[in-house]
């Protein structure tokens, strides 16, 4: 007998096909038993009627029980009612594994509770939805750069120095000395952007925040482009193609699963290129004159960022932060250096800053000066300084956190659900 997957059942109607899978649902009217079977692909439910199988059959169908294993074998049907568009009548059923009483039930349970059993939880229709949707992110922006001309160059995780401040490291021992988990690939993708021109990383990094927030993970997954002889305005403008590839991309594909996130995807469907731009000044006047008291000079808020995104239809860069509000390797504007070239961008609808960029410093006197202004220790970044020592060039690149971006795409409050085992302030089970 064939072995079919669901996705693809549409192919074999009229046939018999085994599927192999697992009891999602079950309900039974006397004569007749609805499983519904799920395989990883999809669900579609299978149909048994007690006359056209053995007495066994039937019986093992009436004993199933949420999540146990099966093998089913019939014929494929067209129902156009159907979730699928087609149904099961299965002939032959074979028991694989007998699930324990199954502690998800179709019913509401409290998100710590689904927490604690993520493992398990992954299995239902909108965590599968919405991880679906972030491998579908994934790739689309690993398409997006490899057929650009960047080459993926794999950042290291341990790391002897600070990327993002000193202030949300990860500390472990490295044979007596000490190490971090990194931040951020960034100063890695300078040196491979001077060795390849366009390059990116994608891999997991890591920050100690205590803060216990809808945005914040103490593990999050970034994607980080970096660019030789480039200046912030090209960088915004790699950015928002970049964005836009990555949206239009999930609504093409993964329509399916946005209507099961029940996602208005309105708003989404207007994201394309060009992206407004307004500068942090700009941004302070919008702030102050919807009654927010702020000073020059300090970052943003995730109540300011809402306020800032909703003055607009599409994500908005605001570019130019006081310097002294970021991190030591960003470039001051030459015509005014209380400002970084630098730009965050906000995606719109409340789902805040998903991209954080900008031109980095290529000089190196001025660079060693920051170094030791944000108390840095310079022996460590002797590496990073040696690429302002030979063939210094303008650059820039940005880094784009795929929670975030999974979490404004999909329309969800919280990013813990945007990653399959999310690490958070009191939580690492499982
Ligand atoms: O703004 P950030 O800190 O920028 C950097 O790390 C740069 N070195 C990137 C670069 O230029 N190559 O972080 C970039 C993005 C944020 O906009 C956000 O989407 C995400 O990473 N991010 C987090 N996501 C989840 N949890 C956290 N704790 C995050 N911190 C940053
Ligand atoms: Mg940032």
């Amino acid at each position: 007998m064939t072995n079919v997957i669901i996705s693809n059942i549409g192919e074999y109607e009229g046939q018999e096909v085994t599927l192999r899978g697992w009891v999602y649902n079950k309900r039974s009217s006397g004569k007749i038993q609805f499983i519904l079977i799920r395989d990883g692909t999809g669900i579609i439910q299978g149909v048994v009627f007690k006359g056209d199988v053995t007495p066994e059959t039937f019986a093992l169908a009436d004993s199933l029980t949420q999540e146990s294993s099966i093998v089913a074998t019939g014929k494929v049907r067209e129902d156009k009612r159907a979730p699928g568009g087609y149904e099961l009548s299965i002939g032959d059923l074979q028991l694989v594994h007998r699930a324990l009483d199954y502690p998800i039930a179709p019913k509401e349970h409290g998100v710590d509770f689904l927490m604690s059993h993520r493992h398990l939880w992954l299995r239902s229709s909108q965590q599968h939805a919405i991880l679906r949707v972030r491998a579908e992110i994934i790739n689309a922006c690993r398409d997006y750069l490899d057929e650009r001309g960047f080459t993926l160059i794999d950042a290291p995780i341990l790391t002897p120095a600070a990327c993002e401040g000193t202030t949300t490291l990860f500390e472990t021992d490295y044979f007596g000395d000490k190490a971090y988990l990194s931040q951020s690939g960034q100063l890695y993708m300078e040196a491979a952007a001077m060795a390849f021109g366009r390059v990116y990383c994608f891999g997991p990094t890591f920050r100690a925040e205590k803060s216990k927030t809808r945005r914040h993970l103490m593990e999050f997954w970034m994607i980080e482009p970096e660019m030789a002889f480039a200046d912030l305005d090209e960088d915004m403008r790699v950015q928002e193609e970049f964005v836009s590839y990555v949206v239009q991309r999930v609504l093409s594909k993964r329509q399916q699963e946005l209507e099961m996130l029940q996602r208005d995807t309105t708003r989404l469907k207007k994201v394309e290129p060009p992206f407004p731009r307004i500068s942090y000044d700009e941004a302070i006047a919008i702030l102050r004159k919807n009654g927010v008291e702020i000073e020059w000079g300090g970052d943003f808020g995730a109540p300011d960022e809402t306020i800032l995104a909703e003055q607009f239809e599409k994500p908005v860069f605001v570019h130019r932060y006081p310097t002294q509000s970021k991190a030591f390797y960003m470039k001051p504007d030459p015509e005014r250096p209380e400002v970084a070239l630098c730009a965050d961008l906000l995606a719109p609808e409340g789902y805040g800053e998903i991209i954080g960029g900008g031109q980095r410093m290529d000089d190196l006197e001025m660079l060693e000066k920051k170094i030791v202004e944000h108390n840095l220790p310079k022996e460590a970044y002797e590496w990073y300084l040696d690429l302002r020592r030979y063939g210094s060039v303008p650059h820039a690149g940005f880094g784009m956190g795929i929670e975030r971006t999974v979490a404004w795409i999909c329309g969800l409050d919280h990013v813990r659900e945007t990653i399959p085992f999310a690490r958070m302030l009191y939580r690492i089970y499982p």
